[in-house]
């Protein structure tokens, strides 16, 4: 039973903290026929249900190619041509409600299929600051919100200590799908994501942006600078149409939390975007 124990402490800590299936798998057990494996829905909705991965294949009766639900189901393998149909779709997309149902429809990222559901944004999309985050988490996921778990009880904090909260700002993520076990999205990944990302900030059309963490500056800023060397600095995302939009990269709520210490610098951080959203109002 201890063993057992460990196993699972061993599965959460190495990000395994979610069970996929109803019912478990028993591999070793007696083989299951080909006819016995329950069939998968065919294009069940992926934002709301949780995935139905394949059974595994019969080892003694082989499995035929399952051919794929739509085209785009072939895309359960990134690559470049998705990130191209990606910055197509986006650059088409009128409205964030119409870009959203884009989103839910978009099966180009992998991602999406492991994920349980879209979360695409939280907050006020008319808001005068937009922030925007690395991937969703766990609750996240769940949720379908960015920034509803232990980070965004913090971003909540940082937000209320200069006089904001979700109502007064808009919030999402450069991903919107949770990548497994809180893994870090791989280039091609954030490439496929980031015209809809992109779009998503060109339509709230926020006065103010900041980027949480590294990998949000470096997608948004086009920059290959360290998150401590650039924080607190105020920088510019140039969108689609060639709006400059001032932006301010701060730390991560998740990384202040692993670095408490810090916390110091993202206070600065936050003073300095206060200052500019009231010199925002002030020159209106
Ligand atoms: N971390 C992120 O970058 N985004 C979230 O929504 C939650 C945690």
């Amino acid at each position: 039973m201890s063993d057992l124990r460990e196993l699972l402490f061993f599965y959460a800590d190495s990000g395994a903290d979610e069970a996929l299936e109803d019912e478990p798998v028993n591999r070793l057990g007696p083989k299951r026929t080909a006819h016995a494996q329950p069939a998968e829905p065919a294009g069940g909705d992926r934002n709301t249900a949780a995935p139905s991965r394949p059974a595994a294949p019969e080892r003694s009766v082989p499995a035929a190619p399952r051919p794929p639900a739509s085209p785009d189901m072939a895309a359960a393998i990134p690559d470049e041509r998705q990130a191209e149909r990606a910055r197509e779709l986006a650059r088409n997309a009128g409205s964030l409600e119409e870009l959203r149902a884009l989103l839910a429809e978009f099966d180009g990222c992998n991602l999406k299929f492991t994920a349980k559901n879209l979360a695409f944004s939280d907050g006020d999309p008319t808001a005068k600051v937009m922030f925007v985050g690395e991937a969703p988490g766990r609750d996240e996921d769940i949720q379908g919100l960015p920034f509803v778990g232990r980070s965004g009880k913090l971003l909540d904090r940082m937000l209320a200590a200069i006089g904001l909260d979700r109502g007064k700002a808009y919030i999402a993520n450069v991903i919107p799908w949770r990548p497994p076990g809180n893994r870090t999205p791989t280039p091609l990944e954030t490439e496929i994501c980031r015209p809809f990302i992109e779009r998503q900030i060109e339509l709230a059309a926020p006065k103010v942006l900041v980027t949480l963490g590294g990998p949000s500056a470096k997608a948004l800023l086009r920059t290959q600078e360290g998150i401590l060397r650039m924080r607190g600095t105020w920088r510019s995302h140039t969108t689609a149409s060639g709006r400059e939009i001032p932006a301010m990269p701060t730390l991560h709520p998740a990384y202040l939390l692993r670095n408490p210490a810090h916390k110091r610098l993202a206070w600065r951080d936050f003073l300095a975007l206060k200052l500019k959203l009231r010199e925002l109002e002030d020159g209106a």
